[in-house]
């Protein structure tokens, strides 16, 4: 394809305000009139001998009804909106074939995996139109919920906005960790992909600050594709217990999930698996890039409700009716472990401190100083193989802040001064840092080191990282 870097660079003229169920602000008003179905995103079956799993994946664009009656330019994998669910299994090796029909260059980054840095689709292996990228790497990481996305230098945002995303289920060969958890896809384990996005009344999905601030938008949310903000979409459980696996995909805004009768879900897992004890909630908060998953036992109906709150310049925020689960489960489920898995805690008193500050200078976004608009004028951290380490990650700006690390997974030592409680103790590989504050986290650089290539750190909030809050990190064997 060659028209759809056109297609999702043009910027065209705002048009009149939307009336329908939001606001002068895009704000949420009223119930939702409408349901529909839950769209279940599609199971990309790989094809396995040898233990080397392959799939085939294709970057390309599309249309969809972002906003109803209007058509949006869109990109997807393999279709036109979003992407298929891979399974990767611990132990194996996947190759993935990855075709660019985009119209432009990208990359796809397997967000919170623990691969070789020339695998990990940074900013640094960008691929042309026409080109298929193919990393192969082991699968290391424990049972999880991982996503991939597009992460080329300054076009991020533009990209994932437009619909490049997809989740990324990890399990053990033997789902010993998961025996009482739900594992069938689509039936008891089901992705929830979140996108809160800017559209103008043309349907032109918006992705960068001027974009932002035209005026007349919508800022609708989106459920697996299904923009919700007068529908609530609807999924019949079969089984009593049912798995959920969050994923919000928005550039910048945040996602709180709560159930509408105020009940707890039960949280298993943060972005980086499971969690020691599964942790009675009434609310999951996920900022951008973040992933977290909960099971519910329902003998009655449950409507989940997403509240969205502003992370960068949206206008407010907005509280969702986005599903209601049918309970029409008759089966008993095992009682879940006591223990997920043992997570020790580190013990940071010999571990290498480092500072890294987020800042801002006019419209652009900082680490350490630094612009990261492109690989010579970015921060760069520089560690050894082996490396045990204590960031503390301070916020300078008033904006908030969504601090995600590639390779490998980290604790949080301190949030804004606080010890972590309860789900904060889980491992992450994304968190907020509130404007003004500031978090503590350790890492151990663990099995792959390269000179050449390199990972990278950075804020999630897409914007932020297109106009430069980005830095590389440089794993050496030392
Ligand atoms: Cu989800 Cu470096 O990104
Ligand atoms: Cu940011």
């Amino acid at each position: 394809g060659g028209m759809a870097g056109v297609g999702l660079g043009a910027v065209a003229a705002a048009g009149s305000t939307f009336a329908l169920l939001t606001d002068a602000n895009g704000n949420k008003a009223g119930a939702a009139t409408n349901t529909a179905t839950l769209t279940i995103p599609d199971l990309l079956e790989g094809t396995t001998s040898d233990s080397t799993t392959t799939y085939t994946l294709e970057a390309k664009t599309g249309t969809a009804e972002v906003l109803s009656g209007v058509t949006s330019t869109t990109a997807g994998y393999n279709q036109s909106f979003l992407g298929p669910t891979m399974k990767w299994t611990k132990g194996n090796t996947a190759l993935l074939n990855i075709t660019n029909s985009l119209g432009e260059d990208t990359t796809v980054h397997f967000h919170g995996a623990h691969v070789p840095a020339k695998m990990d689709g940074g900013p640094q292996v960008a691929f042309s139109d026409g080109d298929t990228w193919a990393p192969t790497f082991t699968v290391k990481d424990d049972p999880t919920t991982l996503w991939y996305h597009p992460h080329a230098l300054g076009t991020t945002a533009k990209q994932a906005v437009h619909g490049l995303a997809g989740m990324i289920i990890v399990d053990d060969a033997d789902n010993t960790t998961s025996a009482a958890l739900p594992t069938t896809y689509g039936t008891d384990d089901i992705p929830l992909i979140f996108q809160c996005l800017a559209v103008d009344s043309a349907g032109d999905i918006k992705y960068d600050l001027t974009g932002y601030l035209s005026s007349g938008l919508s800022y609708p949310l989106l459920v697996n594709g299904t923009n919700v903000d007068d529908t609530t979409l609807t999924f019949t459980a079969t089984k009593t217990r049912t798995r959920f696996r969050l994923l919000n995909a928005s550039p910048s805004d945040i996602i709180t999930v709560q159930r509408s009768d105020g009940g707890t879900m039960t949280q298993i897992a943060t972005d980086q698996g499971y969690l020691a004890e599964a942790a009675d909630v009434t609310t999951i908060r996920l900022v951008a890039g973040a992933r977290a998953e909960m099971v519910m036992d329902m003998s009655d109906d449950v409507t989940l409700q997403a509240v969205v709150t502003t992370g960068w310049v949206r206008g407010g925020s907005g509280t969702y009716d986005f599903l209601t689960v049918t309970a029409s489960g008759t089966d008993t489920p095992d009682d879940l472990p006591s223990s997920l898995r043992t997570i020790d805690r580190y013990d940071t008193s010999d571990f290498t401190a480092r500072t890294i500050t987020l800042g801002q200078s006019g419209t652009k976004m900082l680490i350490n100083g630094s612009a990261g608009t492109s690989m010579s004028s970015m921060a760069m951290i520089s560690t050894t193989l082996g490396s045990k380490e204590i960031w503390t990650i301070t916020n300078s700006t008033q904006l908030e802040h969504s601090f995600h690390l590639h390779d490998v997974p980290y604790q949080l030592i301190s949030i804004n001064g606080a010890d972590p409680t309860g789900v904060e103790l889980g491992w992450y590989d994304t968190y907020e840092v509130v404007g003004g504050g500031s978090i503590k986290i350790a890492m151990e650089f663990t099995d792959f080191s390269d000179d050449t290539y390199m990972y990278m750190l950075h804020c999630h909030l897409l914007q932020h990282e297109d106009e430069g809050m980005m830095a590389s990190l440089m794993i050496t064997d030392s």
